[in-house]
């Protein structure tokens, strides 16, 4: 768990330096941004939630994308906005690194634009405790048939089973539906199942597929398991991902 940077409070600069170093986080960065060009129209609005330094929203605006980012985390701010400097002054890229409540109650916030994607890269909100507010918030920033494609940490990692902190948790994590890792070496984050996101998202959102985090091949893209009709077996499906790529659709 200690070698992958996103489990160390690095932040800024350092977060940077340590998440581009990484093959492993190389390889999916690439999965979630392949699959948000698979999913979102050409010329997209995207909401980059939790956007840290700016990777993905430069890549977007590169690729002809507007992105409207939030980040709470001042050192990311500071970081994405020189890295997205030329995007910013053109328009193409607006950054709001107000407080997490003032973002909620849509103040300073600068989604203007009706968003069609919401993306959120390597887990922030796992780092969020109030996920249907949050989910609220996200309705509000989307236009018709907005959707959101979220990047969170897998629960049923196999990775992560054989380590006690795991099996410590279990018993919570059937009972609860989630579990909590305090901060320290992480940053203090909880780990839900896929039907508890299903529960927490709605009646904003449905959540409608899950993906892998990581495709098997860089080929071989991952298809998906659809979860409109339950969520049985799709644990087998992303239990050798860190990460598993939501796929949430907007309700009415
Ligand atoms: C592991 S980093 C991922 C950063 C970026 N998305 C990426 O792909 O590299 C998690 C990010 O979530 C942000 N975050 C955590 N809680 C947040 C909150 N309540 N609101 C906005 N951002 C939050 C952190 O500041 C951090 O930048």
């Amino acid at each position: 768990m200690s070698s992958n940077p996103l489990f160390k409070s690095h932040t800024g600069a350092e977060y940077f330096k340590r998440i581009t170093a990484l093959e492993l986080n190389r390889r999916v960065r690439s999965a979630y941004q392949d699959l948000v060009l698979r999913i979102a129209p050409a010329g997209a609005a995207l909401f980059d939630f939790g956007a840290g330094p700016g990777i993905d929203a430069r890549f977007f605006a590169e690729r002809g994308f507007t992105v409207d980012a939030y980040d709470v985390d001042p050192k990311m701010c500071e970081f994405f906005a020189a890295h997205c400097r030329t995007f910013i002054d053109s328009g193409r890229i607006t950054l709001d690194c107000a407080g997490y409540a003032e973002f909620l109650a849509g103040k300073n916030s600068g989604a203007e634009r009706r968003i069609d994607l919401i993306i959120s890269n390597f887990a922030p909100l796992n780092q969020v405790d109030d996920l249907p507010a949050l989910f609220a918030k996200f309705h509000a920033l989307t236009g018709p048939q907005g959707k959101a494609l979220v990047s969170v940490l897998n629960p049923y990692f196999i990775g992560d089973m054989k380590t006690r902190w795991w099996w410590r948790n279990v018993p919570r994590l059937w009972r609860d539906g989630h579990f909590f890792v305090a901060g320290g070496q992480a940053p203090a984050h909880t780990r839900w199942r896929l039907a508890d996101f299903g529960a927490l998202s709605s009646p904003y959102f449905r959540l409608a597929r899950v993906y892998r985090g990581l495709p098997p091949t860089r080929k071989q893209h991952s298809k998906g398991v659809d979860l409109r009709r339950g969520y049985g077996g799709a644990w087998l499906h992303v239990a050798t991902s860190q990460f598993m790529f939501l796929l949430f659709e907007k309700r009415d």
